[in-house]
């Protein structure tokens, strides 16, 4: 009858339309697909071949978030060409992120005017000085997939996408016209220097291996040279108690609670009383009061948190919280065993205080004098002991109140949910979830659930490092701004420690004045890379 082919005709027409959306994308680069362009740089051209959109898997989930742009110097392609001492062959290859705020990461065009620098970015300086840019866009938290509804880019999807590109690069080292795959090295700034962290420490895992088999990753090393980790936010399950030992006892936020819940409708009916915590009745407060906008901050990386200059008092539940945080840190720290460079012993007292506080303090220390030594008068910082030139001491409760606090406790993993890193670890169907024990036992709201232990530990760098099986990128370039209260201190440091302690080389340092953001000193940087590639 009429219907029966008609239905036959649709059951056809889906099937076509199934078997369409399943195209495989190859995976083998095609080296005659560019543009020549050229760009300047203190007055300099700098010219390239532009490769740009490779979908770098088979099979993406999100085509637009899988693919990835190539640059490459133009001097490669004339015979014996070389810029900086690079030849084709030697040419390390630089593979920025653009990811911020866990969000869908961007592709790094290369650009002579940055909206944080106002100049270069990393990817115009990198070919200037040889490099080639390898600039992947990579999956986020918002990212849904090319079936239209699915969530695909939640955790632990951004790392799986950077391994990815990484895979691609080393499948096409022959059909490349420049570049060592042997010379890769990541760069990030927030969450793109935890992603770039994560790279750097999980090469060649095989807990990624089901994800990268379901986009088509090439089948190929993923393991990096170097590291270049600007204000990781990082350590994700552990961040909440660092943030407290540092800004416990400053009461006041400056998050925009206006961003704090972009994707979830205020909750109807959490019921105010009380819950036990941590064995103990802690009262629930009303939640957080929004004292009018107070000024937008504006010099911030794109989807970082946003911050208002007038700052929110902390409820008497965030206050509580953050006295348990406070609390929980020593503990886990110790059980790290970290070293300094020289075999000490790096531990907490239960108040907080110890060779791990003075290592952090000797941090700033280090920080402050190189500002000093510039001639800059520090006089006025009340959290600084300066005697005769030389900084003699921190006070890091002094500190805190003079950096002033970002985020209310638990900084990151919200009681309701409500932080970019809960829609990070959330489902496929954006419902966020909990990634610490603390916040999930204190969530007011029925049938909020926790992400995976699997895709919390595969978040998180610390769980790979020293670990069989993980080729870790052998070098490393940390910073965390000196002002920088997006993540506390001791988070990058350990990451640091941990590294320098299984045998990495690891240059770390807090830069003077800086707050939260990366790419700021792109000399330095280069000239660190350098120092590694020649
Ligand atoms: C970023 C900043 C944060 O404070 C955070 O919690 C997550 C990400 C960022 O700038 O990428």
């Amino acid at each position: 009858s009429a219907t029966a082919v008609k239905a036959d005709t649709a059951a056809k027409s889906d099937e076509a339309e199934a078997k369409a959306k399943q195209v495989k994308y190859s995976l083998k680069f095609n080296a005659k697909n560019y543009t020549k362009e050229t760009l300047q740089l203190d007055g300099k051209d700098v010219a390239f071949r532009a490769y740009r959109n490779v979908v770098y898997v088979s099979k993406p989930a999100s085509v637009a978030a899988e693919s990835m742009s190539i640059f490459i110097p133009e001097a490669y392609f004339q015979k014996g060409g070389t810029v900086n001492g690079y030849t084709k062959e030697t040419a390390p290859i630089f593979l920025p992120n653009g990811v911020g705020g866990y969000m869908p990461g961007e592709i790094k065009e290369p650009s002579a005017n940055d909206r944080m620098s106002g100049g270069a970015n990393a990817s115009l300086v990198a070919l200037s000085r040889g490099y080639v840019v390898a600039a992947p866009a990579i999956r986020g938290r918002t990212t849904v997939g090319d079936d239209g509804k699915t969530y695909v880019g939640k955790a632990p999807a951004l790392i799986v996408d950077y391994k990815a590109a990484v895979r691609y690069l080393r499948y096409n080292r022959h059909r490349l016209p420049a570049g060592n795959t042997d010379k890769i090295i990541s760069n990030g700034t927030s969450a793109g220097g935890a992603l770039s962290a994560l790279l750097g420490a999980t090469g060649n895992s095989k807990e990624y291996a089901a994800e990268l088999k379901a986009i088509g990753a090439a089948n190929e090393r993923d393991d990096i040279f170097a590291s270049m980790d600007y204000c990781p936010i990082t350590n994700l399950d552990h961040a909440d108690m660092a943030y407290e030992w540092m800004f416990n006892g400053v009461n006041e936020a400056h998050q925009s609670s206006a961003q704090m819940s972009p994707l979830l409708p205020l909750k109807s009916g959490s019921m105010p009383g009380t819950i036990k915590a941590g064995g103990q009745l802690v009262p629930l407060g009303p939640g957080p009061v929004v004292q009018g906008d107070g000024g937008m901050v504006t010099d911030r990386p794109a989807n970082a948190p946003t911050e208002t200059s007038a700052g929110t008092e902390m409820t008497q539940e965030q206050r509580v919280a953050s006295d348990q945080l406070k609390a929980l840190f020593p503990d886990y720290v110790n059980r790290l065993g970290l070293k300094d460079r020289q075999g000490h012993t790096l531990m907490l007292n239960e108040d907080g205080t110890g060779s791990f506080a003075d290592y952090i303090k000797s941090i700033y220390a280090a920080s402050a004098q190189s500002a000093l030594d510039a001639g800059e008068d520090l006089s006025s910082l009340d959290w600084l002991t300066i005697e005769n030139g030389l900084v003699k001491d921190v006070d890091l409760a002094k500190y805190a109140a003079w950096a002033t606090r970002l985020k209310a406790a638990p900084a990151f993993d919200k009681f309701d949910l409500s932080s970019g890193e809960n829609d990070e670890f959330g489902t496929s169907d954006n419902t966020p979830r909990h990634f610490t024990g603390f916040a999930l036992t204190r969530d007011k709201k029925m049938g909020a659930t926790m992400a995976t232990w699997d895709d919390i530990r595969r978040m998180n760098p610390l769980y790979f490092i020293g670990q069989k099986g993980v080729t870790v990128a052998p070098h490393w370039r940390i910073r965390h701004g000196a002002k920088d209260r997006d993540t506390c201190l001791a988070i990058p440091a350990i990451l640091a420690l941990t590294l320098q302690n299984n045998g990495y080389d690891v240059d770390f340092s807090s830069p003077w004045g800086k707050g939260h953001a990366g790419d700021y000193d792109l000399t330095e940087l280069f000239d660190w890379a350098d120092g590694l590639c020649k």
